[in-house]
Formats: structure tokens, sequence, C-alpha cells
């Protein structure tokens, strides 16, 4: 209930190198297909890292009219995740779990953060001179959570685009239960 999709931070709190270490662990000891392990995960909390992370995200689609945080409302950390490709081809949902893990343990520790899939995967790879045998999989944005974020009910109409309202509250529609339970 508590781990909801942020996306403006206090760019200004820091999250320490060693919180993501042992964010890191959480996904380690999560489970792995055939328990091949094959992701690996790229760190960063300096300013400088992070600026060259932030030009290659995509952030909420649906939010036709926001580009994403501005400067100061930016996650004041990043976790990559990679498939090392040398291990397994492909990575099956390892990458899933690993990233629920790692955002599960980041709220309890008073933080928060997205799951970006929408990512510019060869630019970033340049910058940040990403191993040619690894694959960009997820990048995971972390902060301190800088907005409101309320789950409703689907609306009559049946629509699942997230919004926000005139106070700056991000309303994320859910399908209720009894919809997705077959039988
Ligand atoms: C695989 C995956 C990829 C996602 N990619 C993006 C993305 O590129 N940009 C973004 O702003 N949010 C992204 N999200 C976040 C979803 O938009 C978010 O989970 C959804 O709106 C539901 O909100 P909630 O997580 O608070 O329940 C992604 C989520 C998942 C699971």
């Amino acid at each position: 209930m508590k781990n909801r999709t942020y996306r403006r931070f206090y760019q200004e709190v820091v999250v320490e190198h060693q919180m993501l270490r042992k964010l890191v662990d959480l996904a380690r000891l999560s489970a792995s297909a055939a328990n091949l392990q094959p992701l690996k995960y790229v760190l960063s909390c300096e300013p400088q890292k992070n600026a060259l992370i932030f030009p290659h995200l995509g952030w909420a689609g649906y939010l036709k009219d926001w580009q994403g945080p501005c400067e100061g409302e930016r996650p004041s950390a990043y976790i990559i995740i990679l498939n090392d490709t040398r291990i397994s081809q492909s990575v099956d949902c390892d990458h899933g779990i690993a990233a629920q893990s790692i955002l599960l343990g980041a709220t309890e520790k008073g933080l928060g953060g997205c799951m970006i899939g929408t990512v510019q995967r060869q630019k970033l790879r340049k910058v940040l001179d990403i191993p040619s045998y690894c694959e960009i999989l997820l990048v995971l944005a972390l902060g301190k959570p800088k907005e409101q974020v309320v789950i409703e009910n689907l609306d009559a109409a049946g629509d699942i685009k997230y919004w926000r309202d005139s106070d700056g509250k991000h309303h994320v529609p859910k399908r209720e239960l009894d919809n997705i339970i077959l039988d």
C-alpha cells in the first residue's frame, strides 16, 4: 500500500551509496529463474553521474503536458538493472522481481521511486560505459518523495490512465479485485 510510483523528489536529500548497496542486496536474495542470477547493477548517487542518466529517461507517458521532474525535484539516486548475457540470453521476469524488492526496501527506508522502462538504452550505455555483454533492462529512480499519490477505482469508462489534479496530487486508477480474479 505504501509503495507507490513517485516521480518528484526532494533532490537535495542524499541517498548514500551504502543504502543503494543494501537495496541491491534485497534483489540479490530474491527469486531467480533456474537460479541463474544473471542480473547486474549500476549504482548512482552523485549529482554528476545522476545528471548523465536523467536525460535518457522517459517520464509519465500519460501526463502529456509534463516533461518530467524539474531541477530540484529529480531523483537523488538510480539503480540500473542489467542482464549479463554471458550468463543468460533471456532474463525471464527476474528484473521485475528485483525491482519490486528494491522499491519495497526503499519504502521501508522512507524513500520511494519509479521503475523506468522508457530508456534511451544505446545513449545511456555509451555515457556510462556499460559493457556490451550487459543489456539495460530497467532504471530505478530513487529519492525522498515530494508528491502525494493516491489509488482509486477505475471510472465508469474503465480508463486506466493515471492523472494529476489541480493540487498536484497524482491519481492512479486500479482495477477492482473482483474484476481480476476469474474464479
Ligand atoms: C515495467 C515497468 C515500466 C515502467 N516504465 C515507466 C516509465 O518508463 N516511465 C514512468 O514514468 N513510469 C514507468 N512505470 C511506472 C508505471 O507507470 C506505474 O507503475 C503505474 O502508473 C502504476 O502506478 P503505481 O506503481 O503507483 O501503482 C513503469 C512500471 C513498470 C512496472
